[in-house]
């Protein structure tokens, strides 16, 4: 099954008790952590809070396989069966996520190695070297033994492939990945003149004269050579991708079932281990992790910038929520829980970008273990608790407005006009070290333009620079350092036909080496910004500038003049003065925006209303309140639009049509108090 709407409508079809589509609701169950009197308890409660859809097995390979080439599945039989007999779907684990103490002990070459040279030790999780073809081969002898005995399980609906790729164990440097590293790069370079010159070895005596010498950039002196270490990041991604795809194909072989394996969003302030645009193409369903970072105060903009990306990563089509938290997680400094009412309100953000369905991790909070502080649906106090009330909530709320399964997200017309350009190698590039600003950071500009969108109501879709963009009418650049040639030859095209394309600071540097793009800066984009700028001047800790419009400006500006754009703003103060911040330029149909700094809130939000007006982008609903989100979903003529009050105040806003939760028909206005949640079903 390729990846498509219907691989996810397959799923929401198998989840239905009759009446349509039903979204997906539950989480991951670890029923191997509790002992069997518990699980009549766990289904009854799970039928209670309307519960689905239950990920199985995923960390149970200790289990499953006690000791080499031994098999025990009477517990995951009886759960499978027990599941069933209550009408509760599975998607079920290949269980190859961790590898048992007893394979990680005969097999230690199979354990991963850090740029320190020391190797990891089994006794957390994931403990394993993507390289190690001892652990291919018992990941594949899992999988065969798994989807034999379950493929025409009447439960199992879904086959979930490992767990989050690349969490824990990577990048692995170790001599396997070494050896791995140099066929990937014989394959790319073909050649060791190529790969010299691609590498830029002429500086400071790196030239190589054979393959042998090549290694993974393990801990030196200093800096190792940045292009050495954006291959091996491109290597390391590609490398773990051949785990997922020799265990899909062997599921795959056996049963028709779609696969997938879960994502990890942005992986906010860590490196991206794995390229998952690249992934996607792979996954039958494209499925997300999520979890808010309790202490930003802007957390959910932030899980609304990952929905949109994961959306991204599916082409538009509805993709699967697989886990996020009811409250609190264990893994930041302070975990605080969710406030009351935010459990629902987080779940239907994701629904509201197009997820068909919200799970969690995981079903029954866990009594021992490294995460027995984390929140599950059923926490440990009970069902008479916040948590447990508002779980029940969520699943009765997620079949009122189960009509919306299939339906995909649009803007304020039946498209999403805006896209931001999001490509892993610009990423990966622009967080090597030795850069002009250690401030200057592709994620944070990222958010602040997707934050800018949000606060005006306008939805945004990721695209990369290689997609065909011509559908959008607006198209971001925010920190794109590195592209490839086709990639700004497909940027030259949109806006040449028409497009309207904004570029930011330290975006069109480098090539896909990592090379300077020789000229005035933005090398990329000189010309079709017309701007030739010469010099950057990032800025001291805190330090702003002051611009003629548009507020401060701050980490970053640059010394330089317009050749054929207009100004909209100019450097005041400082070495920079007179230099252009913001310019427009006319280029064949369309327009290009260059911005020299980052702005701040107020003033992205006046560049905001000029883009948006020259782009003619409208928003869903104009003017909304601080805190307030609207999303909209469509299929066909009707539309279902998401009003979520984040804020603290009440808030009345322009609707009308049907409202699922309440069942009440709105003329014109919808009144929301702080923390609610309203769906407005129309029809155009
Ligand atoms: C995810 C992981 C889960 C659980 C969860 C806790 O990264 O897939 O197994 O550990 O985090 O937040």
């Amino acid at each position: 099954m390729s990846q498509s709407a219907s691989a996810m409508d397959y799923i929401t079809s198998r989840l239905s008790s009759g009446n349509g589509p039903a979204l997906a609701f539950g989480g991951d169950y670890n029923p191997e952590q509790w002992p069997e009197e518990t699980w009549d308890e766990d289904v009854r409660l799970m039928r209670e809070a309307g519960v689905n859809l239950v990920s199985v097995g995923i960390f149970s390979w200790s289990l499953l396989e006690p000791s080499e080439g031994t098999y025990e599945f009477g517990w995951l039989d009886r759960i499978l069966d027990l599941l069933h007999s209550n009408g509760i779907k599975v998607d079920l684990a290949n269980a190859t996520a961790s590898p048992p103490p007893w394979f990680s002990h005969k097999y230690p070459e199979s354990l991963p190695v850090t740029a320190d040279g020391v190797r990891h030790s089994y006794g957390s999780r994931q403990a394993f070297a993507a390289s190690s073809q001892e652990y291919r081969r018992a990941a594949a002898a899992l999988t065969v033994r798994i989807v034999k005995r379950y493929k025409n399980h009447p439960a199992v609906i879904m086959w979930h492939i490992h767990n989050e790729y690349g969490c824990h164990n990577q990048p692995d440097y170790s001599e396997g990945a070494a050896a791995g590293f140099r066929i990937w790069l014989q394959a790319r370079y073909g050649t060791l003149e190529k790969l010299n010159s691609a590498w830029g070895t002429a500086f400071w005596s790196q030239r190589y004269s054979s393959w042998e010498e090549i290694i993974p950039p393990r801990t030196s002196g200093t800096w190792t050579n940045p292009t050495q270490q954006l291959d091996f990041a491109r290597y390391s991604s590609d490398e773990l991708l051949e785990c997922y795809k020799a265990e899909a194909a062997i599921i795959r072989e056996h049963s028709d079932h779609p696969v997938t394996t879960n994502f990890m969003g942005f992986t906010m302030g860590l490196h991206q281990p794995v390229d998952y645009w690249r992934w996607a193409r792979y996954m039958d369903v494209v499925s997300n992790d999520h979890y808010l970072i309790a202490d930003d105060p802007r957390n959910f903009q932030e899980l609304a910038m990952t929905a949109d990306l994961t959306r991204s990563w599916a082409q538009g089509s509805p993709w699967l929520l697989m886990e996020h938290s009811t409250s609190a997680v264990n893994w930041q400094p302070r975990n605080i829980p969710k406030a009351p009412g935010e459990l629902v309100r987080n779940a239907l953000q994701h629904v509201a970008r197009g997820a068909d369905g919200a799970l969690y991790f995981q079903w029954r909070a866990s009594k021992a273990g490294a995460e027995k502080f984390h929140s599950g649906m059923l926490p440990h106090a009970g069902t008479d608790t916040k948590i447990w009330r508002e779980v029940v909530q969520l699943g009765h709320t997620l079949q009122k407005i189960s009509e919306i399964a299939g339906s995909t997200v649009t803007g304020a017309t039946n498209t999403v006009d805006v896209a931001i350009l999001h490509d892993t190698d610009a990423r990966w590039a622009s967080e090597l070290d030795s850069h002009p600003s250690i401030d200057i950071s592709n994620i944070q500009e990222t958010r602040r333009w997707h934050d800018a969108f949000y606060r005006a109501g306008v939805t945004t879709d990721f695209r990369q620079s290689t997609d065909n963009l011509s559908g959008y009418k607006l198209v971001i650049a925010p920190v794109q350092y590195l592209l490839s040639d086709t990639g700004i030859a497909n940027i030259h095209e949109y806006v040449h036909s028409g497009g309207h394309l904004v570029v930011t600071y330290f975006s069109g540097i480098v090539d896909e080496n990592d090379h300077i793009r020789l000229g005035p800066y933005p090398g990329a984009f000189s010309e079709l910004l017309g701007v030739k700028m010469e010099e950057f001047f990032p800025l001291p800790a805190r330090e702003t500038i002051q611009l003629s419009d548009f507020g401060n400006g701050s980490l970053w500006n640059e010394l330089g003049c317009p050749t054929t754009a207009e100004v909209l703003a100019k450097v005041l103060s400082g070495p920079t003065a007179g230099s252009p911040a913001v310019t427009r330029n006319k280029v064949g149909k369309g327009r290009s925006y260059y911005l020299a700094t980052s702005l701040e809130q107020h003033g992205m939000t006046k560049l905001l209303s000029v883009l948006c007006d020259d782009a003619s982008v409208d928003p869903i609903t104009a003017n909304l309140p601080a805190g307030v989100e609207v999303v909209r979903r469509q299929r066909e003529d009707t539309t279902w639009t998401f009003f979520l009050n984040h804020g603290e105040e009440p808030t009345r806003l322009p609707a009308t049509g049907h409202e699922l939760l309440t069942g009440t028909e709105l003329n014109g206005r919808l009144d929301l108090e702080p923390g609610a949640v309203a769906v407005v079903r129309s029809t155009t």
